[in-house]
Parts: C-alpha cells; structure tokens; sequence
C-alpha cells in the first residue's frame, strides 16, 4: 500500500480505537497491538511529514516545537465578564436584566466558572484547525499544536460548517500534584499552583512535553455565523454529542433564586471538582435575548460571574523581605510558614505598603491571617494577637529605609503610600523592570525578548535603557547565555544566543519600529502614564516634541489627565537623560507622532459646534468619532464647559463628566441622536 493510503487508513483506525476507550470505555484490539499501529503512524509520518493529517493521533503525543508563537486575531472578540461577590448585586443585576428584556420570561445557565486559561478553537471542513490563547482579547498567541494535545479536545467533527468553541484550558488537580511529586524527588522547584501549571504549560513550544502533562479542557461556548443552536443550553448538549468536554455541572434555572441556590450547592462541592474553580457564571439561556441585552465596552449584560469569597487561615510570619518595581516602588512581603490555601501553598503574602505594615503592626512570629485576593496573590488581613507570646510591648518590623536592591535611601512623596527609590538611573530592578515594560505586547511587542533575555543584555552591558536595543547587532549577541530560573515553574533553563534566536530578536527590534506612537509612549514607562491615558496624550498631542514640552496646564486639558499625571509627565520631560533617550529613539526610527488622517469632508451639519464624547459606541471607535465629527466641521474640545455644544455620551460615560455637563446645563446626545444630526 502506498504512504498516502496506509497513513489515512491507520489514522482512522487509531482514531476509531481511541473514540471507543476515552468514550465508550471499550478496548476492542490490545495495547501492544495498539502501540504497533502508532508506532508504524508515527515512522511513516516522520518520513513523510506532508502526509500527516490534520487529525493524526500522533498529534496527542506532541512533538510539534514551535520558536515563537504567531500572534493571531480573534474573529471574535474574547470578552471578560463582569463579577461580584455579593447576592445582592446579583439581584441587581437580574433586575436589569428583567428590565432589558421587558419583562418577558427569561432563563438562565448556571455555570462553574473554571480557573485555567480562556482557549479559543477553530473548526473548519470538521477539523480542529486553530487554538488561540486569550492575548489581549483582540489578538492571541497561536498554540494549536498544544492544544491538539488535549485528549478530550476532538480534532475531527460531523459539523462541517466554520465555527469557534471557548473553553478553559486547565492542568488537572491529580496531573499538578503527579508533577510536582516528580519535582520534589529530583529535587526541583514545584510549580506554584495549577492555573499557573496550565498557562506555563500551554505556552511552552515543546508540544511532546506539553502532551506528557496532560492538560484538559471544558467547552462552554459556540460561536458561528449561522443559527446552529437557539439558546445556550441546546449549543451545550449539541458540543457534548459532537464529542467535547462539557462539564455536567451547567443547569438551566428559571429564576435568580434557583441560581443562587446554585451557588449555595456548589460553595463546598467545586473542590471535588478535577479543575480549580473561582466562581459560578450565570448567563442568559436565549441567543435573541443576549442580543437584546448586548454589551458594554468590556462585558456581555447578559452574564455575570459570582465569585467565592477567599479562603482565609493563619499561618506564622517569619519574616518581611523587600521587592523593588519598574517605577522604584519598593513593596513589602511577608514570608510565611508555608499554608495551604485553596489547593495551593503560600509561602509569601504582599504587605502593600508601609502604612498597611504599620496599620498592622508585625512582629516576627506573630500568627497572621493570610486570605487569596482574587485567588491569585495572597495578602495578610490581620495578625492574631491572641496568640502573641512575650513581651507585651515586643518591637514591631520597620520599613526598610534603602533600597534593597541598590542601598540609596527611600524617598516618599507626600500623599502617596508607596517609598521609591530615587536612583531610577542604575537601580537594578528598575533598569530591568524598565526594559520589560517597554518591550510588552501592549507597548513596543518586542516577543523575542524576555526576562531571562534581558536580564543578559543588562549583565553584559549592553543595554541600560529601552534605546540600547535599537543598537544592538548580530555580532555583539551571538554566544551570550546563562543559566535562568523561571519564577513561576521554577525550572531552571539554559538561555543561550544562538544564530536562530539573535535573529528572531533583532527581527522583534526592528519591527517594533512600525508600533504606533500611543504604544511608543505607553513603553516610555512615564509614573501613571497607562494605556488610555498614552491613547489620549498622542491624539491630544499628535507628536512626543509636543508633548515634551507640554506645561501642566497644557497637560490638565487633555481628557481624564489630572494634577499628578501632569507632573509626572513635566517632570519625566524635565530629565536631561529621558530626554536624550527619546532622542535616540527617534533617530532608530520609532514612530513618535501620529499618523495623519486627511480630512475628508462630507459636509457641514456640525459646522460651528464644539463636540465632546464620553465612554465608548456601537458604530465607532474613538478616532472614527473624532474623525466624524472633523469631515462633518465639527470641533472636537477636550473638556466640559459652558460653551460645549453637544457632549455624546457612549457605554460607559464618565460620570464626573455627565455631572459637570449636567449642572451647566450642557446638551447631552446619545450616538443615535448624533447620527440625526449629521443628516439634519
Ligand atoms: S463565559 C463573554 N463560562 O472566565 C465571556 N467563562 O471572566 C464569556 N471562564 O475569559 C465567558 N469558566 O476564561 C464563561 N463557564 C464559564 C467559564 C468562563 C471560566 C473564564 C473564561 C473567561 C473568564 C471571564
């Protein structure tokens, strides 16, 4: 039999054995038997690396490297959902919802809400063609062989039409603790908890090792152009027939009482569960009813997660230790005797800051309260005092007073919480921290560079601020390496600059040239200058010589920028080194104006007006407002006054906005009404 035939014909049968043992429990052909077959699959496909098919078993076992991750756009968007912790916002919210719809009937889905990583999976002619990471919920990592490697994941279905499955990627709470067993006996750093496993996991560019940990996955939503499925709970049963993971814990209620009696049931239960868990989701069982409620910027208003109230204990503290930041803020962390908190161990606690230590009052030994904020980062809420042996008046843990990193003493502004350490110049963590924030996807997307990377850069002198990159060459990179150790898996890797990688990272250099000015300026790391604030700067400002220039008041007109962004960019301007550091960017090459958009003019409906708009709209996106209002002879005004004509209020609008707008009395329009005017 030639290749092409005997390939798809024991991929087929392999693929019918393994449908009949994971689904139907029944081994109809033995192991060895089994094994011959995959093992015959796997030669054929290695020398014959076209013909493997898209639904190849041999994808379960990995083997797949990918060097970098293709950054993909999400055909729809992944949207988070909007949480609470009370009941009585639950109500609220059900309230809305009754009245969005009018008060007609309405069910709900009550679902777990999984704590892995969001997966997005592409289907087309009935194959698992894509899996894509959550990324910024615009544009994600493509990991698909990883994601072939979920067992339960079927990489063929009946369905042939194109369709999207959501679903939560996880590391099995017997898999993160077999793993971590194996860990300890050789001696290595344990992987911090399962969720953190899972991201690891999925993101390691060996598919084998990502197989040999097998991850799993539970579906819970499908997207596609046609009206394949009415309501929620229909798409659910139709996923599982398809032959996905859905989990059996989902139930259709009728009311928001049989919904929080849900929760109730699952408080204690979710930890019988294979999957870390955080929370419950609750969503609107009809597709027309959720597109009667839409959405707001961020979230659908036809769901809502409840989240679990943390788990506390107490534990002893050993000690305090000291983490400098990018900006020099210098955080407290309390080392505690390890504690197991919800199926995870703590061993460190963030203190916030010197007034959160003091209102505490620590002394080493004291038995303290530590609590999962959000599950993530644990934090001490109290000490017991019950339990204090002693002195009656014992000495309480002062704040350090210099940087643990470089020695300089701290400084505090006053007003603010954090001390920081002033030598921003050399300050280790803080050159590095620098360097990290400026290379971030949301900034200058430089991927091929990361922590262990940069951290090679800085030790050889190559690099002391994000403008050295842009001088780096092939020659100065080639043969640099050391030994790193991953903070979260705590495995410890070679890193080493080799041909391959020098390229992929001056590669990232040099494309991240084309980043918009918004991004440019968000990398700079100017204190408090954050995404929206970089977004509203570079169209206030269209250009960094503007900007740098720019005095307070100038600064106080742009939108949503107030007395302490303002001084934070003067004085970030007013630094000679800063400025010579913009410098040099720009003579690498980086965009740091605006691309002008013509005015194409489409008439005068809104000549003589002055037009302001808050929060976000159905039809455009920012600059295709601004732009709107521009060809329509409109003029845009930065803030709210007197002589504004018209102030368009979007999805979430600014509130202090709508309040000044009120008491002077200013027209507020919603978009449809804007739309009105431009044809009036
Ligand atoms: S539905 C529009 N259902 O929670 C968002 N999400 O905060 C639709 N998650 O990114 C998501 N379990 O990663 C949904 N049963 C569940 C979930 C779930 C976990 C995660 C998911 C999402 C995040 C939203």
């Amino acid at each position: 039999m030639n290749p092409v035939d005997r390939i798809q014909e024991l991929t087929q049968q392999i693929n019918h054995y393994n449908e009949q043992y994971y689904q139907n429990e029944t081994s109809e052909i033995s192991d060895q038997e089994f094994d011959f077959m995959l093992k015959e699959l796997e030669e054929l496909e290695a020398k014959h690396p076209e013909l493997k098919l898209s639904d190849s078993p041999t994808h379960r076992v990995g083997g797949t490297i990918t060097k970098d991750f293709a950054t993909v756009e999400h055909t729809y968007p992944m949207l988070s959902l909007s949480n609470t912790y009370s009941e009585e916002e639950l109500r609220e919210w059900d309230e809305r919802v009754k009245k969005g719809l009018l008060d007609a009937p309405y069910e709900y889905v009550c679902e777990i809400k999984f704590d892995g990583i969001s997966l997005s999976m592409t289907y087309e002619n009935g194959y698992l063609v894509r899996g894509v990471t959550r990324g910024d919920g615009t544009k994600g990592d493509d990991i698909t062989a990883n994601v072939k490697t979920i067992r339960s994941l079927p990489l063929k279905v009946i369905n042939t039409e194109t369709f999207e499955i959501r679903g939560e990627g996880f590391m099995p709470n017997t898999e993160f603790e077999k793993i971590n067993a194996q860990l300890l006996e050789d001696g290595k750093a344990t992987l911090a908890n399962p969720r953190n496993a899972a991201s690891g996991t999925f993101k390691m560019q060996d598919s084998s090792v990502v197989a040999s940990r097998n991850l799993d996955c539970y579906v819970y939503q499908f997207l596609s152009e046609s009206d394949t499925y009415k309501t929620h709970s229909e798409s659910l049963e139709g996923l599982k027939s398809l032959g996905f993971n859905v989990s059996d814990s989902s139930r259709l209620v009728t009311n928001i009482d049989e919904a929080i009696a849900y929760i109730h049931e699952w408080d204690q239960k979710r930890h019988t569960l294979p999957c870390a868990t955080d929370g419950i989701v609750i969503k609107v069982n009809s597709y027309a009813q959720r597109e009667d409620l839409g959405f707001t910027s961020k979230s659908p208003r036809w769901a809502i997660a409840y989240k679990y109230k943390a788990e506390n204990k107490s534990t002893k503290l050993l000690g305090v230790t000291y983490q400098v930041g990018r900006t020099g803020a210098v955080t407290p962390v309390a080392e505690l005797k390890p504690v197991s908190l919800s199926m995870t161990t703590v061993r460190r606690a963030t203190l916030h800051n010197a007034d959160e230590m003091e209102r505490l009052g620590l002394v080493i030994g004291d038995s303290v309260f530590v609590e999962k904020a959000g599950e993530i980062i644990p934090k001490i809420t109290g000490v017991d005092h019950s339990q204090r042996q002693g002195e009656l008046f014992p000495e309480t843990i002062k704040f350090v007073t210099n940087c643990p990193a470089c020695n300089t003493p701290l400084k505090r502004t006053e007003g603010e919480a954090a001390w920081y350490c002033p030598n921003e110049k050399t300050c280790p963590p803080q050159v590095s921290g620098r360097i990290e924030h400026f290379i971030q996807r949301k900034a200058l997307d430089i991927d091929s560079l990361g922590q262990g990377k940069i951290e090679i850069l800085i030790e050889n002198g190559l690099v002391k601020d994000p403008a050295d990159l842009y001088q780096l060459t092939y020659d100065k990179l080639l043969g640099l390496e050391k030994v790193h150790t991953d903070e979260v898996t705590g495995k410890s890797r070679k890193v080493s600059f080799k041909e391959k990688t020098v390229e992929n990272i001056l590669k990232g250099i040099e494309s991240s040239k084309n980043q918009p000015f918004e991004m440019v300026l968000f990398g700079l790391g100017i204190r408090f200058v954050g995404q929206t604030t970089a977004d509203k700067l570079a169209s206030y400002f269209k250009n960094i010589d503007a900007l740098s220039i720019a005095t307070e008041e100038q600064l106080l007109q742009v939108p949503d920028v107030g007395g302490k962004v303002a001084q934070s960019i003067v004085a970030y301007f007013a630094d000679e080194e800063n400025v010579q550091m913009v410098a040099k960017l720009k003579a690498a090459g980086l965009q740091l104006e605006t691309i002008e958009r013509e005015t194409v003019s489409e008439g005068n409906a809104l000549e003589g007006l002055l037009l302001l708009y808050t929060g976000t709209f159905k039809n455009y996106a920012r600059q295709e407002l601004e732009d709107k209002i521009a060809s329509n002879g409109g003029k845009l005004v930065s803030g709210v006054s007197k002589k504004l004509n018209y102030l368009i209020v979007g999805e979430g609008a600014g509130p202090s906005k709508l309040a000044k707008a009120e008491k002077l009395g200013v027209q507020m329009i919603s978009e449809e009404e804007f739309e009105e005017l431009l044809t009036s």
